[in-house]
């Protein structure tokens, strides 16, 4: 039997694979969509703009079939990636192992908050950013999100043109945690021209960090960050909105804005957190949509503004 059992394995799989000599070794991740999953976090490994992997030859083969080109990888990547279990394919265990070593150096993020603050002053506020509290799923922490309102008006501006809520390339959103009114750490997003964005987390000394330490788990960077923010579920507090969610496991789920802004007509329109249009999974335009609406109520919108509800249809 065992004999039979090391004769079908040898058949199967070709026996253990090496790596760092192999110009091709099959791919079998047993991950949802996982063309879109290799084009996040391939693509983070072909310099500071990302990039196609199949383009690049770095990946080639589709559906159950996907073979990944190892020579084509940076030196440190492939070091860190081996078949570890010897089965002759890279299964998602080994790939995430070498993800978890190699993918924060080699996308050249800001190293510090101070850093990265210098490329985005995400803490200026208004009118340069906008900024809503929510307590979500990612973490116990209360979050504090920041997104860029330039960026965000001209996302709003192609769904009126095109249909989908597209942020420019280099677009920052930073959501830092907040426990007893302290930031104790910041996970954010980055924009890349091909499509996909950077994740990225610093840690409560505002260094770029491995992964998140809020209660109630700890999310790994990248592969944990794609898990939810690549797939298709729905999270509370946005699924429910504008009505109000119920308590999560771990304390309340709310977005935490003024009730004016809680318009049906804009969460209708956007549709926001199911399309995730840009892989953008808060309620942004419909919450800035609100706003705008509750302004005009009151009478204060700018010519601008008037304009972008008008050309949104609102
Ligand atoms: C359990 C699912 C889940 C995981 C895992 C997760 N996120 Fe999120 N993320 C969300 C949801 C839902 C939102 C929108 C609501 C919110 O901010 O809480 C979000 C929002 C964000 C935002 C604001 C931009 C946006 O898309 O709305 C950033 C930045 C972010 N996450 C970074 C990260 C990073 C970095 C990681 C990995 C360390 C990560 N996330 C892991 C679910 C998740």
């Amino acid at each position: 039997m065992l004999f039979t059992g090391l004769l079908l394995a040898g058949c199967g799989g070709g026996g253990p694979v090496d790596v760092q000599t192999a110009d091709a070794v099959p791919l079998r991740l047993d991950r949802d969509d996982p063309g879109k999953l290799l084009g996040s976090v391939l693509g983070a490994y072909l310099g500071p703009d990302g990039g196609d992997p199949v383009e690049a030859g770095l990946l080639s083969g589709d559906g159950d079939a996907l073979v990944l080109h190892p020579q084509r990888l940076p030196e440190a990547a492939r070091a860190a990636l081996a078949d570890a279990n010897g089965d002759g394919a890279i299964d998602w265990e080994e790939l995430a192992a070498m993800l978890e070593a190699t993918y924060v150096d080699a996308r050249d993020l800001p190293p510090t908050l101070d850093a990265l603050r210098q490329q985005a002053d995400y803490r200026a506020g208004e009118p340069e950013w906008f900024t809503v509290e929510v307590d979500g799923v990612m973490t116990a922490a209360r979050r504090r999100i920041h997104v860029p309102l330039a960026a965000l008006r001209e996302a709003m501006r192609a769904f009126a043109d095109g249909g989908t809520l597209d942020y420019p390339a280099g677009t920052w959103i930073v959501g830092e945690h907040a426990v007893d009114g302290d930031v104790v750490e910041t996970t954010v997003k980055h924009r890349r021209p091909d499509g996909y964005w950077d994740f990225a987390v610093y840690g409560p000394d505002g260094a770029l960090a491995p992964a998140t330490q809020t209660e109630p788990r700890s999310l790994r960077v990248p592969t944990q960050c794609t898990g939810c923010h690549l797939g298709q579920r729905l999270f509370e507090p946005e699924k429910s909105f504008p009505a109000e969610a119920g308590d999560g496991p771990f304390g309340p789920r709310a977005i935490y804005v003024p009730d004016a802004w809680r318009s049906r007509e804009a969460t209708a329109l956007f549709d926001e957190h199911r399309r995730r249009d840009d892989g953008v999974l808060g309620l942004y335009a419909t919450l800035y949509a609100g706003r705008l609406l509750a302004d005009r109520e009151a009478g204060t919108l700018g010519d601008d503004d008037r304009r972008l509800l008008e050309a949104l249809g609102l």
